[in-house]
């Protein structure tokens, strides 16, 4: 559990589940990925999220906004997927709760903890190039594009305009 200003990076809970399925179900927030979310794959999503942080002991985790919103979305760091010997920071949150700063508030503890308790020499981050929302926070925190390492996301289907993907490295700080 990781606590900033505002804001709490905490354990998912099950009550999380309808918050996070109703964020995942909103074409604005999934203007970026192929397809919004049905309850079935918020759930598996949601699972596959604990299983992560119950394994390594960090994750996407559910972020709350203490006395006003116990789940406003998840920030967090994680091994992708497909490419589990990285690390790279998420952010996902609800419409509601853009433009107050709290994804940069979030990614900046939880980038804090990785590198204060992992032996990481960078963190990255993986966006589409239309994703400029979440490459301001990107550029908030001090990430940069790497131009020479722009690829293809394994997920998303071949020949889909979301498939080819930008990295962003983010060093350890000296
Ligand atoms: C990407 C996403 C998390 C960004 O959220 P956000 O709220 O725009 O991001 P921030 O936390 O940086 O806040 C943005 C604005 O809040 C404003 N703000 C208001 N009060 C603030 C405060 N107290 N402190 C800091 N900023 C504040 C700032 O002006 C800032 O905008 P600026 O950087 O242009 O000045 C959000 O759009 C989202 O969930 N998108 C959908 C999911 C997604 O695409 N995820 C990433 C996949 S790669």
């Amino acid at each position: 559990m990781l606590s900033t200003q505002r804001l709490l990076l905490r354990p998912w809970r099950d009550e999380d589940l309808e918050p996070f399925a109703a964020m995942s179900a909103d074409p604005a927030v999934m203007e970026h990925f192929p397809s919004t979310l049905d309850r079935a794959s918020s759930e598996a999503l949601m699972t596959r999220i604990r299983a992560h942080v119950d394994r390594h002991g960090f994750g996407l985790w559910a972020v709350e906004l203490p006395g006003v919103a116990p789940f406003i979305g998840y920030t967090g760091i994680a091994h992708p997927l497909f490419w589990p010997d990285q690390v790279e920071v998420g952010w996902r949150l609800a419409r509601a709760h853009w433009g107050a700063g709290y994804a940069t508030e979030a990614a900046r503890a939880a980038i804090a903890w990785g590198f204060a308790n992992l032996p990481l020499d960078e963190i990255l981050s993986l966006t589409v190039a239309e994703n400029l929302r979440s490459q301001n926070v990107m550029r908030k925190l001090g990430f940069e594009r790497d131009p020479g390492a722009d690829f293809e996301h394994p997920l998303v289907p071949e020949g889909h305009r979301l498939r080819p993907h930008w990295l962003f490295r983010l060093p350890r700080p000296r």
